[in-house]
C-alpha cells in the first residue's frame, strides 16, 4: 500500500473489509505506519491526527508495536472532550495509553486542551499551533488523520444539526455541550483541515453502523450526515470496515 497521489477526485473513497477486529487493526496499523515512513523519508517529519472513540484502539496499540522513526512523529488530536488529561473520557489520555507516548518527545505531542473553561480560547490556541506547525502560509495538511463515525453519523465532533460542517474560516473550533445526548462541550478540527490531509483512514467496525456508513458514503446533506464530508477530502481515503459493518 502507498500513501497515493495527492489530488484524487472526490467520491466514497476506497472500501477496505477486514475479516475481524485482528486484522482490521493490522490494515490500519500498516496504512498509518507506511504513511509516517513515507512523510519522514520525504519531508523529515510525520504528522498525524488522531480521532478517540473505541474502535481505534485496537489499531493504535498494533502500531506502538511497530517500528517506526517515532522521534520524528509529531502527534496531534482530531477532537477532543471535555475532559481533564487523566479522565477516561479523554481522547488524549486514551491515545497516549494505547499507543505509548511516554516514549515520544514531549514536544512532538499536542494535546488539545478541552478541559479549559475557555474552550474558544483554547480552540484559537489549537489553531495558532496548527499555523505555527505547518507555517502560516501552507495548507494544515496531516500526513495522516484518523477519523470515525458515530451511530448519528458524526465525525471528528462535528455533530449533525450544529452547523459546524460548513465552517471554513477557522480550523478548530468548540463544539458546545449537548445534554440531550449526553455529551459533553468537545474540541474538533474542522472540515478544511479534514480535507487536507494526505490519507484519512476511517475506522469503524459493527454491524450497528452498517446503515450510517452506507448514508456517509452516498451523496446528500452534510448537515445532516457530517461524515459525509469525507466525500470531499483531496487526499487518500481509506474507509476500513470488517465484514459486520458492510
Ligand atoms: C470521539 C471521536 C468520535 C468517534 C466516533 C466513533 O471523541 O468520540 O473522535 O468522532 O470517532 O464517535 O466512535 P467509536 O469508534 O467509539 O464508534
Amino acid at each position: 500500500m502507498s500513501a497515493g497521489p495527492r489530488s484524487r477526485a472526490a467520491g466514497p473513497g476506497e472500501l477496505l473489509i477486514a475479516d475481524d477486529i485482528e486484522e482490521h487493526a493490522a490494515l490500519a496499523a500498516e496504512l498509518l505506519a507506511r504513511s509516517i515512513v513515507e512523510a519522514v523519508a520525504a519531508r523529515g517529519v510525520a504528522r498525524v491526527a488522531l480521532s478517540g472513540g473505541s474502535t481505534p484502539q485496537d489499531a493504535y496499540r498494533r502500531l506502538a508495536s511497530m517500528r517506526l522513526p517515532w522521534e520524528s512523529v509529531e502527534w496531534f488530536w482530531v477532537d477532543e472532550r471535555a475532559a481533564l488529561p487523566d479522565h477516561p473520557r479523554s481522547n488524549y489520555g486514551a491515545a497516549r495509553r494505547d499507543l505509548s507516548l511516554d516514549r515520544a518527545p514531549p514536544a512532538n505531542v499536542f494535546r488539545m486542551e478541552a478541559d479549559d473553561p475557555d474552550l474558544e480560547a483554547a480552540a484559537a490556541r489549537y489553531e495558532r499551533l496548527l499555523r505555527r506547525s505547518f507555517g502560516v502560509a501552507r495548507a494544515a495538511a496531516f500526513d495522516a488523520v484518523t477519523l470515525g463515525v458515530g451511530d448519528d453519523g458524526h465525525t471528528a465532533s462535528l455533530f449533525p444539526g450544529l452547523g459546524l460542517t460548513s465552517i471554513d474560516d477557522r480550523l478548530v473550533i468548540a463544539v458546545p455541550p449537548q445534554p440531550a445526548k449526553g455529551l459533553e462541550a468537545r474540541m474538533s478540527l474542522t472540515a478544511p483541515v479534514i480535507h487536507e490531509a494526505r490519507l484519512v483512514v476511517v475506522l469503524v467496525r459493527g454491524a450497528g453502523k452498517k446503515a450510517i456508513i452506507e448514508a456517509a458514503r452516498s451523496p446528500g446533506a452534510e448537515e445532516e450526515i457530517p461524515s459525509r464530508l469525507i466525500q470531499r477530502c483531496s487526499g487518500r481515503v481509506v474507509w476500513l470496515v470488517d465484514r459486520a459493518a458492510v
